[in-house]
């Protein structure tokens, strides 16, 4: 169970341990991380489950693909080099210690 944590744009951290298997998403709204609406569910069609990923680890993460870059282009926050969708983040064990920014805003 790796151990993630979230940011806030206050600053304030909020860290807990996350399943392998699921998505950053899930683990975000199962949580009640502030921030993280994911109105879609999951389905890579809303953007409002976007995160900044900090630098280390976004190397780690397999890159995103067209829908999720497509969806990008639509998010509420400004669009970072560390702009991912949350659900389509499976949580595996190489992302221990994954640091990951939550936007000002989802809409
Ligand atoms: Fe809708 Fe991620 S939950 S795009």
């Amino acid at each position: 169970m790796p151990d993630i944590s979230f940011i806030q744009p206050d600053g304030s951290e909020h860290g807990l341990e996350a399943p392998e298997g699921v998505s950053l998403m899930q683990v975000a709204t199962g949580a009640g991380i502030a921030g993280i609406v994911a109105e879609c569910g999951g389905s890579a069609i809303c953007a409002t489950c976007h995160v900044y990923v900090d630098d280390p680890w976004q190397a780690l993460l397999a890159p995103p693909d067209a829908n999720e870059l497509a969806m990008l282009e639509c998010t509420a926050a400004e669009r970072r080099p560390g702009s991912r969708l949350a659900c389509q983040i499976p949580i595996t064990a190489a992302l221990q210690g994954l640091v990951v920014h939550v936007p000002a805003r989802q809409y």
